[in-house]
Formats: structure tokens, C-alpha cells, sequence
């Protein structure tokens, strides 16, 4: 089956045409998606119906699939499936994650220090209005970036942070075991690498886990981060889904970060999830090291 591609943003995003991802895809199929994943951070198909156990075979078919340090977020039946919802249960507790807020520029898995950088959202009930999802082109902000800011950032390690990602959470979500706490010590990872595939040089930000620059005093670090996110964030990097009950947008982690627009808490959103393991052959794997081991990076 030939596949049929839209570039969206430069290319920076593709849809995928034709695809029936409830049927088992052929070799050929499968390896024609990793090379254009690897190629493009954001995929988007539309149009799909799919079981918890089809979303994650087909997540499989990219690495290993990681079971979040967020257990209560699991879908009961298929546990490596994430539920993203601001829907309660019949005691009135959520099903899922992340509510109806907004959620600022962010790489999903920055505060791991081995992240799962694949992830696979697919729309099944959606607000009338909000929950937009956009998506950041970082290689185009790192090649659009002046000198002066390349200089500044090269060679230098971000430290990622789970507890200040926590607090721009919606109340109930900020409560986190003390098992997933035991996970997410402090970690660092460099805030440029460069593309196995593409050998261009590609930006690592996460607004919402970075408190620092290693070996900068935080107000300069900070400073520089807020210079960066600036530049980043500009409309032309950004590509803005308009969600369809039925899609799936696939992203790297490694070379994006994303936002959500907050919606009606009173509206339905019903999301599904995946989380993948990419491959360091084919994609930026940040691989980092406890921010305590700072002085040995
Ligand atoms: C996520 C996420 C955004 C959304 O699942 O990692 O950021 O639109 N979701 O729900
Ligand atoms: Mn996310």
C-alpha cells in the first residue's frame, strides 16, 4: 500500500493518509512510519477507531512501551495505556490526568533521567470549544536562533524538575505517591543535541520542569532560559491541532515541546494515551544523569 503524506509546518509535521490502523500494518508499512518519524517529530491520522490493545500494539510497533510513574492515570484494562481526561468516575474521583487547565510548553518526561520521548494522543471526546493542542518545531528554533543565544546554550545541561512541574497542575493532580516521588529526583540533560538521522542540532527546553542552568547562578540561568522560550515560542515554529474526534497526533519528545489550551471544565474530554520508548538510532534520547552527580557531568 503506497502511503500518502500531507507536510504540515514545513514538514516539521505530516498527516498520514489512507491508514487503517486497526488492521495489522506489513513490515514494509511499519518501516515507512519509523523513517518518517524519525524525519517529522508530529505525525497526525486521522479518522481512526481503535481499542485500547489496537492504540498500543500499533504504539509498540515504535519501541517499548513505559508504563508512567503516574499509575493512577492507567486505563484499568490496558495499563499501558494513559488516560488524559477531566471525566470522574461514579465516586467522583478523575479517570485520568491533567483536567481541563492549561498546560505551558512542555516536553512530556524531561524530569526522567532516561526518558520515554514517543507519545501517541488519540482524540475520543472532545470539548466543543478549547483543548487545542499545539506542537514546537525545536530544530527550526535552534536553526532560527541569533548566535549569541547558540553560544550561551552549547554544551550547557538544563536541570529538570518534577516538583515544579507538579505545581503548575490542577490541585488534584499535584498529589503524587510516594513511589513516583522516589523516581523523580532532579536530573540534567543538555539543552541541544544533535539528530541521528538528520545530524541537525535540535533544542531540549521544557518550560515547566527547568529550574536551572548547571553551572550558572539561577537568576542568569533563568534569565537565558526566558530568552530562549521567547525566541522558541514564536508562531511560526508552532503547529495547532484543531482535535477531530478520531485522531491520533504522534510527537517526539526530544525534538518538540507542546501546550494545551484549557476548556470548559463542565465539557467532556476524553484522551488516550501512549508513552514510547524511542529508539537512539533514530531519535534524540536525552540521556542524563541525578542534578546531585552535577559536578562529575
Ligand atoms: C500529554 C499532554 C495534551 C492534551 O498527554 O502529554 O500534554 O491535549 N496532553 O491533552
Ligand atoms: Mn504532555
Amino acid at each position: 500500500m503506497p502511503l500518502e503524506t500531507r507536510p504540515i509546518k514545513n514538514g516539521f509535521a505530516h498527516e498520514l493518509l489512507g491508514l487503517r490502523l486497526w488492521e495489522p500494518l506489513d513490515d514494509s508499512m511499519t518501516d515507512k512510519l519509523r523513517e518518517l518519524w524519525a524525519r517529522h517529530p508530529v505525525l497526525v491520522v486521522r479518522r481512526q477507531a481503535l481499542s485500547e490493545r489496537e492504540l498500543a500494539d500499533f504504539s509498540a510497533l515504535f519501541g517499548p512501551l513505559e508504563r508512567v510513574v503516574r499509575t493512577e492515570w492507567a486505563s484499568p484494562a490496558v495499563p499501558e495505556v494513559g488516560l488524559i481526561s477531566n471525566l470522574k468516575d461514579g465516586q467522583a474521583q478523575p479517570i485520568g490526568g491533567l483536567g481541563d487547565g492549561e498546560l505551558q510548553w512542555h516536553s512530556d518526561q524531561s524530569y526522567m533521567m532516561h526518558p520515554a520521548t514517543g507519545a501517541a494522543l488519540y482524540a475520543l471526546e472532545l470539548p466543543p470549544k478549547g483543548g487545542t493542542t499545539s506542537w514546537l518545531d525545536l530544530a527550526a528554533a535552534y536553526a532560527g536562533l541569533p548566535d549569541r543565544l547558540k553560544q550561551l546554550v552549547e554544551g550547557r545541561n538544563g536541570v529538570f524538575s518534577y516538583v515544579k512541574r507538579l505545581a503548575g497542575y490542577q490541585v488534584v493532580d499535584r498529589v503524587i505517591s510516594s513511589e513516583a516521588k522516589r523516581k523523580t529526583p532532579p536530573v540534567l540533560h543538555p539543552l541541544v543535541h544533535t539528530h541521528p538521522v538528520t545530524g541537525i542540532n535540535v533544542l531540549y527546553l521544557d518550560s515547566t520542569t527547568t529550574i536551572r542552568i548547571a553551572g550558572m547562578d539561577d537568576a542568569s540561568g533563568c534569565a537565558l532560559l526566558d530568552e530562549i522560550y521567547s525566541f522558541a515560542t514564536r508562531p511560526e515554529f508552532v503547529y495547532r491541532h484543531e482535535w477531530q474526534v478520531g485522531d491520533i497526533v504522534m510527537w517526539d519528545n526530544g525534538a518538540t515541546m507542546h501546550r494545551r489550551e484549557p476548556f470548559d471544565p463542565t465539557a467532556r474530554r476524553l484522551m488516550k494515551r501512549t508513552t514510547i520508548f524511542l529508539s537512539r538510532e533514530r531519535h534524540i534520547v536525552p540521556g542524563g544523569c541525578l542534578a546531585s552527580e552535577e559536578a562529575m557531568a
